[in-house]
């Protein structure tokens, strides 16, 4: 059962267990409205295994419209997990590196372990840590696993998918140098949601990212060059330089230490996925 499975990581969540013959039921939001408790009832039953790709994920417009956001990431969360609870479903949720703040109080920064103290800095990060307590609240059973700057390459809205169309044109494109995370291929989540589902996994909160660190500024060069784009295109700026309506962490990276601990596989260092999505995306 795939909730959200209209966006980016449902839809292919969706298409890879259908692919392995796995009997699969997406719903997107128009079937599945996830702010509705009695949705979450009427659907899930016994037995069942849900994943929650669903989310409010514009971080920059929850600012100002923080009750749909709430609603989405941190009440519809709790409705399905007490609804898995009540006929003894399985659930796997998905959530963000935007719970923690990235402030190491003056230490040097360090990608971040499933049991560091959060911090968020928004309402996005905000709705989504209330969403993890929520579920592991209703459902102790339950399974977090968080992600972190997603991106299929393809010809979407992530940030590779941009970066990718910029580096077909001519110019300099600036990219903030002061946000520094843990870019992960959807494929790569996928995969790694799958194995949660399937049992392998004893935690009830883990890291899915791919390996490694970089800022975004990095991350854009690496997308030029692989696509063989003068990398020196890319011009470094500050966050302050380019306000948003969201203060995003300056640090987020996330360690997969512990999950692999709990069972996960580890990812692929971020430098491996990021090739073969550039490989697999359309050209031109
Ligand atoms: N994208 C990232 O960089 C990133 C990073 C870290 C974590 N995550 C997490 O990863 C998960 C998947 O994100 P994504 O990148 O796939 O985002 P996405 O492409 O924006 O997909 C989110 C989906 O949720 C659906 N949705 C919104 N409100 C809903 C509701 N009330 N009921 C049911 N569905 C609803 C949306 O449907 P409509 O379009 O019809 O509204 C959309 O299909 C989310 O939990 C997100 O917080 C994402």
């Amino acid at each position: 059962m795939i909730t959200g499975a209209g966006g980016q990581l449902g839809s292919l969540l969706s298409a890879a267990a259908a692919r392995q013959g796995r009997d699969v039921r997406a719903f997107t939001s128009a079937q599945w409205d996830v702010t509705d408790a009695a949705a979450a009832e009427g659907i899930v039953g016994p037995g069942d295994v849900v994943v929650n790709c669903a989310a409010y994920t514009n971080v920059d417009g929850a600012e100002s419209d923080q009750s749909s956001a709430r609603a989405v990431n941190a009440a519809g969360p709790g409705y399905i997990a007490r609804a898995c609870e009540r006929v003894g479903a399985r659930l796997v949720h998905v959530s963000t590196d935007y719970v923690f703040s990235g402030d190491f109080g003056g230490s040097a920064p360090r990608p971040y372990d499933v049991d560091d103290q959060t911090g968020p800095l928004s309402v996005y990060g905000r709705t989504k840590l209330a969403g993890e307590h929520a579920v592991l609240a209703a459902l102790p059973q339950a399974t977090v696993v968080r992600t972190a700057w997603l991106y299929t390459g393809g010809n979407g809205k992530d940030f590779v998918a941009v970066m990718r169309r910029l580096a077909a044109g001519d110019g300099i494109v600036e990219v903030v140098d002061d946000q520094t995370g843990s870019p992960t291929y959807v494929a790569d989540l996928v995969a790694a949601l799958l194995q949660v589902v399937d049992g392998g996994v004893h935690a009830p909160l883990v890291h899915a990212a791919n390996g490694g660190a970089v800022s975004r500024f990095e991350q854009a060069r690496a997308v030029f060059a692989g696509v063989g784009a003068d990398p020196q295109r890319v011009a470094p700026v500050s966050s302050a330089g380019n306000p948003r309506p969201a203060a995003r962490p300056p640090y987020s990276a996330l360690s997969g230490r512990q999950s692999q601990r709990a069972g996960l596989s580890p990812l692929r260092p971020w430098r491996d996925a990021l090739a073969e999505a550039l490989h697999a995306a359309p050209r031109g």
